[in-house]
């Protein structure tokens, strides 16, 4: 149990202005999605996500290590018949804030119940955007390695000669591999497509973690010790599961009732965490709008 671990309840823009510089190892969030929620939170127009964003994400760049990693999970709306374009030039604004679009991991949420639209599919993933501050980020590649799994066992069994040496791709993309390094070896580093099943029966808000997704980053970019935050904790998953990974979770929320669903966790788990009467100075009343 980490008794650093700290949850806020305000506005994200205005509380991290109170964060030390250079200071989170890793930001893990979701924010509201446009248009989405607008009788519980979010609702922010998709012509106004970027400028409603780009304040907090100011405030991100500030409070992140040089060595750290941010992680966005959001995905963006179909708007009559088409896609929205307010996620890209969201990457694109991150960009030109001074942070560098690094990776997209996919999420592919496995549980997905089939649906029928007139020119579309079920929606079944969602976009994981990593951006860094600088190109040389902690990452800890060998905690999320999984097992070889059964291709091993007739692929490895008869080695060809081009197995045994680096065999670069026909089509001349450049791309080579030596399967023969393969050979013996019982864990392999994952792809970037996480196949998770979505959670939020049992957590009281719709938009919840399943708590596999910030435990995987947290394995990924973070050691015992380090300091996790989510600027859009909702429930709590992120800064709960960082806690219980030994890091240091901070998290923020803007509406009360989810807030008090974190804290009621947090302290389930022997946790005690900023006196009450200190969050009711922060005077924040949640309107119906966030922006
Ligand atoms: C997509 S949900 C996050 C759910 C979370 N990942 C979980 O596992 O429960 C986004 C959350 O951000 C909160 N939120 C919206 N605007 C905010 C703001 N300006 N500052 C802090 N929290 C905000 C919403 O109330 C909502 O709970």
């Amino acid at each position: 149990m980490n008794n650093k671990t700290k949850i806020y309840l305000g506005d994200a823009k205005e509380v991290l202005k109170d964060f030390e510089s250079n200071s989170v190892d890793l930001i893990f969030t979701s924010p509201p999605y446009a248009d989405r929620r607008k009788n519980t939170y979010g609702g922010i127009k998709p012509e106004d996500y970027v400028d409603w964003f780009l304040p907090i994400g100011q405030q991100l760049f500030r409070v992140l290590k040089p060595s750290g990693t941010f992680i966005l999970n959001i995905k963006e709306k179909a708007d009559r018949g088409e896609r929205h374009t307010y996620v890209i030039e969201l990457v694109l604004a991150l960009k030109r804030q001074g942070w560098l679009w690094t990776e997209e991991f996919i999420w592919h949420k496995k549980n997905s119940y089939p649906g029928k639209w007139p020119n579309r599919f079920r929606d079944s993933w969602e976009h994981l955007y990593q951006f860094n501050k600088t190109r040389s980020f902690n990452m800890y590649q060998e905690e999320v390695m999984i097992p070889i799994g059964d291709w091993a066992n007739g692929r490895l069994k008869k080695l060809s000669e081009t197995d045994k040496i680096r065999d670069n791709a026909k089509n001349l993309s450049g791309f080579g591999k030596n399967v023969s390094n393969w050979l013996g070896r019982n864990y392999v580093y994952p792809t970037n497509v996480l196949h998770l099943a979505t959670e939020c029966s049992n957590k009281n808000h719709s938009a919840a973690f399943p708590d596999e997704l910030p435990e995987w980053f947290i394995k990924l970019f973070t050691k015992e010790g380090e300091v996790v935050l989510d600027p859009f904790m909702g429930s709590g998953t992120t800064v709960i599961v960082a806690n219980n990974m030994g890091r240091i979770g901070l998290g923020i929320e803007i509406v009360k009732e989810y807030f008090d669903l974190a804290d009621n966790q947090l302290r389930q788990n022997l946790f005690v965490a900023e006196p009450k009467d200190s969050y009711d100075k922060t005077k924040i009343k949640r309107s119906k709008k966030v922006h």
